[in-house]
């Protein structure tokens, strides 16, 4: 790479436009910061959009920088997905690459230690204005905001897809390798094409080693895997390293949180379960009954996880164990776990520990309710020893259907006998559906285990289904599981009954009122277990 100081003398005097303004009259150094980012922006506004190929939509994403457009491609014929940024013209693209070198070689932000990006902003632009005095660049406002918004873009977002990032409408980033669109998962208009593409090979190498940085990761030609979390929207990231893994080169996806959890009413609004369905799941987790999600990637697992978790009693004692921070829990007496990666150093995996030694751990911590965020392994004979144990656990397995989970439970490397199985009370099955034509997502089932044959076969009664040709929630038939908690807490069948009644009254009313803020459904719910009367009383039930 070229060095600073030779670009500087070659440069002398001679970069700019020749635009001789404010800031060439002495402007850098003079202490007052131009560059401002509103970071306040509000999630935008959808209009209905009755016809994709009319589609002509723009909405800020870095204001006043960067925007996202959303149009119909004529040539395609499909709906893509542009981030508009400011215009640079040759001699500006020319000035912001000595810029970018300068602040590589001079200026380390990743020794500041502060997450506060307005810190980091005023930082940058300090040490840019010095820059600019001492390469003798003169440039006029305009370019020098344009300048900073690059040099914010690169060094303290995440480059080409800062400005993705910040899209509350989006749910997933992918990117496949080089020479080839990045995709996006709007959550309006499903997998659309993006403008955004990583042309050279040693550019997606390095944002890909720089996105395991900001995670707190290591990605290398030794560890080409890996899986982390960006530490300030909490997003996921799963990214890999080399050309053996994935033919087109590294490749990253990135899966978008939205602000706030989900409250068991927003998933109500959009259609996902019924009033029923969560009524039902509310008393169950109230008596401890032992729940797995299952359903393909991305069909709303975690989501539905976090989402029936607030149903949890506020005093209880929560244990969360996750392989990458996804669960959101306002309980007080909440002890959130992730597993850690080993260095590799001094031996094999030096440092790490997995979701199989949290498990084995949590169970000595006298927890109500164990979640672990998704089994796969050897954490899950842990978790179904924990629950056959008396503990109450819930967790996500990755799976299209009951059988599946099943089979998979009993094999390698999970291995569970038909007996540790059925401690399994409930199983829910989350899946992607097209409703008049519109991608949603769907309980499609809640079954209940009612007991493995000798064959592994569960034996199951199925309480909820969802009908796709009506698109409802069928309540099938009477549950086992109430049965089970009248049996083991002396609870009549009827005073299950009469509650389940209440609570689906509650979360209706709840809907009608549009009340879908988690946090303030979080409040009921909490007050429903302190003072029941008086919710009853304020919404009329
Ligand atoms: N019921 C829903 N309706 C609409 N969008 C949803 C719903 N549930 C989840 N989502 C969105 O879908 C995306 C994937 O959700 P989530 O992470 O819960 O899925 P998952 O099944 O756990 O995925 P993975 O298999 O990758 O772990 C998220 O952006 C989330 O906000
Ligand atoms: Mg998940």
């Amino acid at each position: 790479m070229l060095k600073l100081s030779s670009i500087f003398k070659k440069n002398k005097n001679k970069i700019g436009n020749g635009d001789v303004g404010e800031l060439e009259k002495g402007e850098p150094g003079k202490g007052e910061l131009l560059f401002k980012i509103n970071f306040e922006a509000k999630k935008p506004e959808l209009p209905e959009v009755k016809d994709e190929t009319k589609l002509d939509l723009r909405y800020g994403l870095i204001m006043p920088y960067a925007y996202a457009h959303l149009y119909w491609d004529e040539v395609h014929g499909e709906v893509v997905y542009s981030i508009e940024e400011p215009n640079l013209d040759v001699k500006e693209k020319e000035v912001l690459n000595t810029l970018e070198q300068g602040v590589q070689e001079l200026i380390d932000i990743s020794f500041i230690n502060v997450d506060d990006k307005e810190v980091l902003i005023e930082y940058l632009e300090k040490n840019i204005k010095v820059l600019l005095k001492e390469l003798g660049i003169g440039i006029s406002r305009s370019s020098y905001l344009k300048f900073m918004y690059y040099i914010y873009r690169d060094f303290i977002g995440l480059n080409k897809i800062e400005p993705v990032i910040n899209d509350q409408l989006i749910e997933d980033i992918e990117c496949n390798g080089v020479k080839t669109p990045v995709y996006i998962v709007h959550r309006k208009f499903g997998s659309i094409r993006t403008n955004i593409v990583y042309d050279n090979f040693d550019e997606l190498v390095s944002f890909v080693e720089k996105l395991a940085q900001k995670c707190g990761k290591y990605i290398s030609y030794a560890n080409p895997i890996m899986d982390g979390r960006l530490p300030d929207s909490g997003a996921r990231v799963n990214a890999t390293y080399t050309e053996d893994i994935s033919s087109k080169g590294p490749t990253f996806s990135i899966r978008l949180f939205t602000k706030e959890a989900w409250s068991p009413v927003r998933l109500m609004q959009v259609g996902s379960v019924s009033a029923e369905i969560l009524a039902y799941l509310w008393i169950l987790i109230e008596h401890g009954a032992n729940i797995l999600i299952v359903g393909g990637t991305g069909s709303g697992k975690t989501t539905l996880l976090n989402c029936i978790a607030s149903f949890i009693k506020p005093e209880a004692r929560v244990i969360t164990i996750e392989d990458t921070r996804e669960i959101r829990l306002v309980h007080e007496n909440w002890l959130p776990s992730v597993a850690r990666m080993g260095t590799g150093v001094g031996g094999e995996n030096t440092g790490e520990i997995t979701m199989f030694d949290l498990l084995k751990a949590s169970f000595r911590q006298r927890p109500d309710y164990v979640i672990v965020g998704e089994i796969r392994g050897a954490e899950a004979f842990v978790l179904f020893q924990g629950m056959a144990s008396g503990h109450s656990g819930i967790s996500t397995m990755h799976a299209d259907d009951v059988k599946t989970v099943i089979r998979r439970l009993e094999t390698t490397p999970i291995n569970l006998s038909p007996s540790l199985v059925e401690t399994l009370d409930v199983i829910c099955l989350a899946s992607f559906a097209k409703v008049k034509g519109h991608d949603t997502r769907k309980v499609r089932a809640v079954q209940e285990i009612i007991s493995i044959k000798e064959n592994g076969d569960a034996e199951v009664n199925v309480p909820f289904q969802w009908d796709a040709s009506r698109n409802v929630f069928m309540f099938k038939r009477e549950s086992i599981v109430f049965k089970k908690i009248v049996a083991k807490k002396g609870i009549s069948l009827e005073e299950l009954k009469k509650e389940f009644e209440l609570r689906r009254k509650l979360l209706n009313s709840l809907y009608k009122k549009n009340l879908f803020e988690f946090e303030e459904v979080q409040k009921v719910i909490n007050e429903y277990y302190k003072n029941k009367e008086a919710v009853m009383k304020r919404f009329l039930l």
